[in-house]
């Protein structure tokens, strides 16, 4: 039977080998997906042993992405430009990339009824996962998009790479300066998975925004109370785009797209 793996770390917590048997319990599909720990270090050695035992397919997780556009041999352009990998493809003895985040992450703005077309948009976090949201607020017509990062020269490399007038960098620690007033923050960083919080001023929100965090569970906890705080009129965790996510990356593996809706209501319960 081929075989299907997330690999991240930490991954003990992941949520992807549940939605992905859920997945395949829908459409009468027998999967075996399981979680495989990797770090920087051990991960081309973990995905080797994969491929060897029957691993055909693969998603990426923190703080893969990067490492997996890397190894790739080819990719698809969504990918390519984004420049993060989070779902893998076995293509005779490579692998091929490609990223579902922006996909999954614009499809769950759907479902919460936000578009983005003409929005403001702050952005937090420069990685992987931000990346694939910038690209993909960008391409669905956000007005604005403010990269706001720790590290200043990430938010700049971002911003260019996008070709959009809209897109601006900002340092974190600059965060107080800017006038605010935006329709969505989106927390994409991974400070919280490290029970790291970082301080936001409460005036950034316009007042029918929506504060959305990438993460989900206690990771989340820190910025959803911020974004209530500042009068978000929706607080959402990342929990929908993960679904959403792993649907896309399911329909790539299978060919066959599962009702996301019946599975994110599940988890919820
Ligand atoms: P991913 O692929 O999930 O996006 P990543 O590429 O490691 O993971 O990116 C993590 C993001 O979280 C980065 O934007 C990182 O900021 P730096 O570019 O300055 O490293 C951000 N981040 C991580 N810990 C943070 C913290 N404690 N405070 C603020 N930002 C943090």
């Amino acid at each position: 039977m081929p075989r299907y793996a997330v690999f991240g770390q930490p991954i003990a917590h992941s949520q992807s080998p549940r939605i992905h048997a859920m997945f395949g319990a829908q459409l009468g599909i027998a999967v075996d997906y399981r979680a495989i720990e990797a770090g920087h270090g051990g991960f081309t050695h973990a995905l080797d042993a994969f491929a060897r035992d029957g691993g055909v397919g693969a998603n990426v997780t923190l703080p893969l992405k990067a490492d997996a556009f890397a190894l790739c041999a080819t990719r698809s352009d969504r990918a390519q430009r984004c420049g993060s990998v989070n779902t893998l493809v076995r293509d005779g003895d490579d692998w091929r990339g490609d990223s579902t985040d922006g996909i999954g992450f614009l499809r769950d703005l759907e479902r919460l009824g936000f578009d983005a077309c003409g929005r403001r948009v702050l952005l937090l976090g420069a990685g992987g996962a931000a990346r694939a949201v910038a690209f993909a607020l960008a391409d669905a017509g956000a007005r604005e998009l403010m990269i706001v990062n720790r590290t200043r020269e990430r938010t700049t490399e971002l911003a260019r790479a996008l070709r959009f007038d809209g897109a601006f960098g900002c340092e974190l620690a600059q965060v107080g300066t800017l006038d605010g007033r935006y329709d969505l923050v989106v927390n994409a960083t991974s400070a919280g998975h490290d029970g790291e919080a970082f301080a936001l001023p409460p005036r950034l929100l316009e007042r029918d925004a929506l504060g959305y965090d990438l993460s989900y569970g206690r990771a989340a906890q820190s910025f959803l109370a911020w974004a209530r705080e500042a009068g978000a009129k929706t607080a959402s965790d990342g929990l929908g785009m993960l679904v959403e996510q792993a649907a896309e990356s399911f329909a790539i593996w299978h060919g066959r797209r599962p009702d996301t809706g019946a599975i994110l209501a599940a988890l919820r319960d």
